[in-house]
Order: structure tokens, then C-alpha cells, then sequence
């Protein structure tokens, strides 16, 4: 049995194929407002291989000049991120444990050879508050470790519909996405997988 850190869970077909299929509609809709964009790392300004874009009141991005952060409006565009959808602030309320709303919502799109590097969550002020994680479409290998960098690492591979939360002591678990298995559902017309976060971003006054 795979032993997963210390507050990570992981709930396998938490979303029923209807739920899946629903949720990429509502996507589709938050895509059609606010384009997908290809991020830039930090400092050297090498493009990651996903796009993104985001939902809620605050949106992450990061480039070059600035780096990582969340603000409330498209880089690209200019204009404020669309609202998150209705089912998914009800699968926070559902699985967060957490007694306010989600503040952004991420959607990261991978086509078959996107992947993602161990990385922190942390550019949120509120720790208290888990991370969502909703996979939808291509299988990936998600790598899961502790936190720190150099801490023991764990892979397991998330289907279309999984869920993932980091939460208390695993909220700043390390993690990253290692490979796309392509063509393992049929979700997605044209292939790819979609990753969504919630997030908390500011401390609730
Ligand atoms: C992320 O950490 O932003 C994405 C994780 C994933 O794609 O599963
Ligand atoms: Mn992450």
C-alpha cells in the first residue's frame, strides 16, 4: 500500500464521469473569458510547458520581471478573472474542511509532454487552509514528497476525476507532475489533461 505524507490525501473517482464531463463545460466557459497564457519562470524567463489561467477573486501567475504571485486581474487581457464555478466551491465545501471560500483557482493545461517540477505551494498568505487539487482528462504520475526538497518522495498515478488535498501538516508538501500518459481518457476531445487548485489565498479577517 502506498503510504502518502501526513495530510495528503488522495481520493480516487471522487468526480462521477457526469461531474467530470460537467466541470469541463464550466472550463470551457472560464477559458472562453480568461485565455490560457504560457507562464514564464522567475529570473531566467524560460516558459513552463503548461498553460494557465485562473478563476476566483485572485488569479496565479509568475513571469520574468515580477516572479510569483496572485493578482486579481489576466495578465494578458487586463481584465478580472471569472468567478469559480458553482460545483467546484461546492466540492470545497464538500471536502476542504475549511470554513471559508476558496480565493483562486488555478487551471493548469497539460498537452502529452507538459509536466511540472517539484515545487511548494506557498505563495498564499494562509496556510490553514488545504490545497484542492481536482485532476480531469490524460492520466498523469504525480510525485508527491515531504518538506523539504531533499525529503523522500512517493509517485502515484491520477486518473480523470481524482482529488488530492494537501492539508495541515502536508499543505507545503512538496509535489510535481512527472509525466502525461496520453490518450488514457477520452474526457478531453482533443487529448491533454486539466489540473485544477483551490486555494485560500489571504488570511480570513
Ligand atoms: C500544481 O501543482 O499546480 C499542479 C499539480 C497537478 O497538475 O496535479
Ligand atoms: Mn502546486
Amino acid at each position: 500500500m502506498l503510504v502518502l505524507p501526513k495530510g495528503v490525501r488522495h481520493i480516487p473517482g471522487c468526480l462521477s464521469p457526469d461531474e467530470q464531463r460537467g466541470l469541463v463545460e464550466d472550463i470551457r466557459s472560464v477559458v472562453t473569458k480568461a485565455p490560457l497564457f504560457t507562464p514564464r519562470m522567475p529570473r531566467t524567463g524560460k516558459e513552463m510547458s503548461v498553460r494557465m489561467t485562473n478563476c476566483g477573486s485572485l488569479g496565479w501567475v509568475t513571469d520574468k520581471e515580477r516572479g510569483y504571485r496572485y493578482q486579481a486581474t489576466h495578465p494578458v487581457s487586463g481584465a478580472p478573472w471569472p468567478d469559480i464555478p458553482a460545483s467546484l466551491m461546492k466540492l470545497w465545501e464538500d471536502y476542504s474542511g475549511y470554513a471559508h471560500p476558496p480565493e483562486a483557482c488555478l487551471v493548469n493545461f497539460y498537452e502529452d509532454t507538459a509536466k511540472m517540477g517539484l515545487h511548494q505551494d506557498r505563495d498564499e498568505e494562509d496556510f490553514d487552509a488545504p490545497v484542492l487539487s481536482v485532476s480531469l482528462g490524460d492520466t498523469c504520475l504525480f510525485r508527491i514528497g515531504e518538506t523539504t526538497r531533499s525529503g523522500r518522495t512517493v509517485s502515484l498515478k491520477l486518473d480523470s476525476g481524482d482529488v488530492i488535498l494537501l492539508g495541515g501538516p502536508g499543505r507545503l508538501c512538496y509535489h510535481g507532475v512527472d509525466r502525461i500518459y496520453p490518450a488514457t481518457s477520452a474526457l478531453l476531445k482533443n487529448g491533454g489533461r486539466i489540473n485544477l487548485t483551490l486555494r485560500r489565498v489571504t488570511k480570513p479577517t
